[in-house]
């Protein structure tokens, strides 16, 4: 079909070409296009073109963008038809619209404009909170945790779960038993600052004690019962295990 169109093109910008005056060639340019569409029998089929109609476009007047009879060369970029500035006047959109690079069909079909099923990250401008204050899109509700407005310190674009991607510290912020987990009953008897021994990934095992952060006697937890005591073959001793031991290792003692 196409090629059929083209051909057809063709001999039309020969017809007029015939006189050779390049200027007359630039009219028929035109002249061709319109005589293209007068050409066009009841099998004419759009979607063998190089934009098949879907949606809303399937309904449009065909001068709405093929304008001035302009056939070959309209635009198939969705900006370029659906802006201010363009030949072709279709629908643009507003000044409040959240800031984009991306072509439209990032984010819309041509069903409808406001229907979008999902908002490609990809290429919207800005930080987090320019768009997600809850005007532009959904922004922290009420019940929502104490915190600053770096969404992506705890988000992602994904989904609202909670992941903890940019925290590394001050973990008792939030696991102090009321934001989120905090210390169990039977915890050692340990600071608050949860990320000397905890990873965010799981709290069992932890990995390396930092004994910076142990609060007791070492008896109070090196007592077979808490961690680990002295064994039957202990040489006879006290219970201050720091008179002999530092916490780096038991062997050797001092
Ligand atoms: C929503 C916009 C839109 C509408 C409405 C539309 N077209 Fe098109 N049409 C295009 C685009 C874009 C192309 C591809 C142009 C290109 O590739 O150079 C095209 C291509 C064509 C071509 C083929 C030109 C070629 O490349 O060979 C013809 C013929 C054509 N359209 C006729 C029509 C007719 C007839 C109607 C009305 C029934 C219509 N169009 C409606 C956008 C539209
Ligand atoms: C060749 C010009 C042209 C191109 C390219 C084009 N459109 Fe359109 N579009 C139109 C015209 C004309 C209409 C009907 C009039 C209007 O809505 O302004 C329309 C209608 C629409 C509508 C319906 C608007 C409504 O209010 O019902 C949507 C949505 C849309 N287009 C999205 C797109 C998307 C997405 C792309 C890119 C994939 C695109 N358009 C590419 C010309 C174009
Ligand atoms: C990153 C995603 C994204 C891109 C890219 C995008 N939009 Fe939107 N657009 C949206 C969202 C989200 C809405 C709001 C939908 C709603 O009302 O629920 C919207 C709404 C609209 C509306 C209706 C409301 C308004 O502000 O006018 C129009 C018209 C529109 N878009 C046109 C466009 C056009 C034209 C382009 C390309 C130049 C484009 N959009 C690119 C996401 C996008
Ligand atoms: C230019 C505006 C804009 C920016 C910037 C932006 N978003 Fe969005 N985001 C949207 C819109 C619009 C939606 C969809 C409508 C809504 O949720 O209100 C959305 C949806 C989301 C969703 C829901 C996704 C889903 O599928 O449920 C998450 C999560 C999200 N954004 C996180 C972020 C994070 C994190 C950042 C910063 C890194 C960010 N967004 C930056 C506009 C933006
Ligand atoms: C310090 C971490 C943190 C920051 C920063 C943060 N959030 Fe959250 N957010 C959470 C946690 C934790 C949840 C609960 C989700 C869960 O349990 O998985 C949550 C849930 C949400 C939810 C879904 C549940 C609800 O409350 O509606 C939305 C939406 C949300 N946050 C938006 C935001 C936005 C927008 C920002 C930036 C302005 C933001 N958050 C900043 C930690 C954070
Ligand atoms: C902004 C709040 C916040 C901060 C800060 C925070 N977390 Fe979390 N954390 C949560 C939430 C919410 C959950 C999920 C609900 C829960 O477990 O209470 C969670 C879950 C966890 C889990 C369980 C993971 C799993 O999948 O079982 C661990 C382990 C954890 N956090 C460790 C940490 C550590 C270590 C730090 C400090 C480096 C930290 N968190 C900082 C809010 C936070
Ligand atoms: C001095 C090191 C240390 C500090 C500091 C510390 N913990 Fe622990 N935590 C441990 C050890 C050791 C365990 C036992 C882990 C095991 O069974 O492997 C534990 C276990 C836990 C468990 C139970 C894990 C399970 O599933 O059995 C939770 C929850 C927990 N800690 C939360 C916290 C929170 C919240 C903080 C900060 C407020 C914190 N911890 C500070 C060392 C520490
Ligand atoms: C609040 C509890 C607690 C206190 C107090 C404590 N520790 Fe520990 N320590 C632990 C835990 C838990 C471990 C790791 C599990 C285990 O070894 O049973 C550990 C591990 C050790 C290790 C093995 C380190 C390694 O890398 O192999 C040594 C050595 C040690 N502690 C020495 C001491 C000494 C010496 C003191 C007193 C100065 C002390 N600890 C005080 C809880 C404590
Ligand atoms: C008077 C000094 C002294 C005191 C006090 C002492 N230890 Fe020891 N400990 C030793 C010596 C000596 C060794 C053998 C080290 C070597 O082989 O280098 C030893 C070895 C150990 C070992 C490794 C071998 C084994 O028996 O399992 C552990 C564990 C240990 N001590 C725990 C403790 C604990 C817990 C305390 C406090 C409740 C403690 N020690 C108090 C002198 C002492």
């Amino acid at each position: 079909m196409r090629n059929d169109l083209i051909s057809r093109f063709a001999s039309r910008v020969a017809d007029c070409f015939r006189p050779s005056w390049f200027v007359l060639f630039l009219t028929c340019g035109c002249y061709a296009n319109h005589a293209l569409a007068l050409d066009l029998g009841p099998d004419f089929d759009h979607d063998e073109t190089n934009f098949p109609l879907d949606y809303k476009h399937a309904l449009a007047d065909c001068e709405s963008c093929h304008v001035q009879g302009i056939f070959i060369g309209t635009p198939r970029r969705c900006v370029d038809c659906h802006s201010n500035s363009g030949r072709i006047k279709a629908s643009a959109p507003s000044s409040r619209h959240i800031r984009v690079v991306g072509d439209c069909d990032y984010c819309h079909t041509s069903d409808s404009w406001t229907t979008v099923v999902r908002v490609d990250h990809s290429v919207v401008i800005g930080s987090c909170i320019n768009c997600h204050n809850g005007v532009a899109a959904e922004g922290k509700n009420p019940g929502h945790i104490p915190s600053g407005n770096f969404c992506d310190d705890c988000h992602t674009t994904y989904s609202w779960k909670f992941y903890h991607v940019n925290v590394v510290n001050n973990c008792v912020f939030c696991h102090n038993g009321s934001i989120a987990t905090g210390k169990n009953p039977g915890h050692i008897q340990s600071t608050s600052t949860c990320e000397d021994c905890h990873r965010t990934s799981s709290w069992a095992p932890v990995l390396r004690v930092d004994h910076g952060s142990v609060l007791g006697t070492c008896f109070s937890c090196h007592n077979n019962v808490i961690a680990r005591g002295k064994g039957p073959l202990h040489v006879p001793s006290s219970n201050d295990c720091s008179v002999c031991h530092s916490v780096t290792g038991w062997v050797p003692a001092f």
